[in-house]
């Protein structure tokens, strides 16, 4: 796969405040985490849920024509005419939309089409971006802002769908080869961490970027609770899988036990048994279960049940944005390069990074909250319904693309994504 070790330009972090080259950084990302792949990885899709690494790219340079560069460049002239019904979404009113199970099935545009679409694009956002004042086209900027979030949003969506692509092949394909340094181990703490009741303030305030779903700012009252200080391991969840855990109905949801005995889980997504032993697939290939590291690829059914079966409970959403709102955004990202789920962060808390951890919230709008105007305003709140909060970001989500007030979502049977387990009590 001609691979290097890790993905150097990754360290670079994206704190440079002009527009212009944190637009490059973000772009250049992109087509540097595609590097490692094949032309043939580009356009299968191995599952509805998941979408081709070329559609991604396409999908990401299509937001900034359309959001950006149709309404704000006078004279700019789609790449193609097509591309707009192939490579929009889910906006209803900007128009309709090649079907998404389908995304797989298409061999044209070729990867090559879509690199030309990118640098198109590229070009005539930096014509754009020359032209701004911060005065005169505020909302463009926030704009751009926002497609440099979204195409972030599609860096770490690009990983999972490969793992997933990867991950069905018998050959057992790396993305990349295991990097040396990814024994970076935090000592883990037994302490729990112990919060007194009373009204805290949860939500973006308006410092910097956010989704408008973490809007407004508001104040809520939480009862005392403790929250686990790393997220559970994978030699606890081995646990629960030998003590019968996949087997006991009492610890399920009635969907979760559902969907246990329809889809035959037996341990989480891309784990393994090899003459005994548990194996599972990274995107550094195949590799042994390590006790000790988070475990990832659990649906909210599974950590509900872990933590039934622990005698314990997920926490809300707002108890984990409490409880992480005054620490550094630090901990193993995308940026560290290792991919894999390390236990890495801080030894006392761990919130960000690693894996996104699932809430026992239901993906609901705040009190108050108004999507935006316009189009946009399909991004986040027409999902408000039948999905679970996740928290913290993982170590493929880009480190300055992370926050506490930062709101994920996935519906409960999900495990493609680098989910994984908090407990409260
Ligand atoms: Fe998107």
């Amino acid at each position: 796969m001609n691979a290097p070790a890790v993905v150097p330009a990754l360290q670079a972090r994206m704190d440079d405040s002009n527009l212009s080259s944190r637009y490059d950084d973000v772009r250049n990302t992109t087509t540097r985490l595609a590097r490692p792949l094949a032309i043939e990885d580009y356009v299968i899709q191995s599952s509805p849920d998941c979408s081709p690494a070329k559609w991604h790219l396409a999908h990401t340079t299509w937001f900034f024509e359309n959001f950006l560069l149709g309404p704000g460049l006078p004279g700019y002239r789609p790449f193609h005419p097509q591309y707009g019904f192939l490579f929009n979404s889910y906006y209803e009113t900007v128009g309709t939309f090649f079907p998404r199970p389908l995304r797989g099935m298409l061999s044209r545009p070729t990867v090559e089409d879509v690199y030309r679409y990118r640098a198109h694009v590229d070009e005539h956002m930096h014509q754009l971006m020359e032209r701004l004042d911060a005065d005169r086209d505020p909302q463009l900027i926030e704009r751009i802002t926002l497609g440099l979030h979204h195409e972030q949003q599609h860096q770490e969506l690009l990983l999972t769908d490969i793992k997933n692509l990867l991950a069905l092949n018998p050959m057992r394909p790396a993305y990349l080869p295991l990097p040396d340094a990814l024994e970076i181990q935090a000592t883990p703490s037994s302490q729990w961490l112990e919060f007194p009741a009373g009204m805290v303030g949860v939500g973006a305030r308006g410092e910097g970027f956010c989704f408008d779903n973490e809007t407004p700012h508001h104040r809520t009252f939480l009862e005392a609770f403790a929250l686990a200080p790393q997220p559970v391991t994978n030699g606890q969840y081995l646990e629960f899988i030998d003590a019968g855990g996949y087997d006991e109905a009492s610890l399920w949801l009635s969907d979760g036990w559902r969907r246990v005995r329809e889809s035959n889980w037996r341990a989480p997504l891309y784990w393994e048994q090899i003459d005994g032993r548990w194996w599972h697939m990274t995107l550094h290939g195949l590799l042994p279960v390590d006790p000790d590291r988070p475990v990832c690829h659990v649906s909210y059914f599974e950590a509900d049940a872990f933590a039934r079966w622990s005698g314990k409970r997920l926490p809300t959403e707002l108890e984990w944005e409490a409880a992480a709102a005054a620490l550094p955004v630090e901990g193993n990202f995308l940026d560290s390069g290792s991919m894999q789920p390390s236990g890495s962060g801080n030894a006392s808390r761990q919130m960000f990074g690693d894996v996104w951890e699932w809430t026992s919230s239901a993906y609901l709008p705040y009190p108050g909250y108004r999507p935006l105007p316009g189009s946009l305003g399909e991004y986040n709140g027409k999902f408000m319904v039948s999905q679970m909060v996740l928290r913290g970001g993982s170590c493929i989500t880009p480190r300055s693309h992370m926050r506490a007030t930062y709101r994920n979502f996935f519906y409960p049977p999900d495990r493609w994504q680098f989910m994984g387990i908090r407990l409260a009590r």
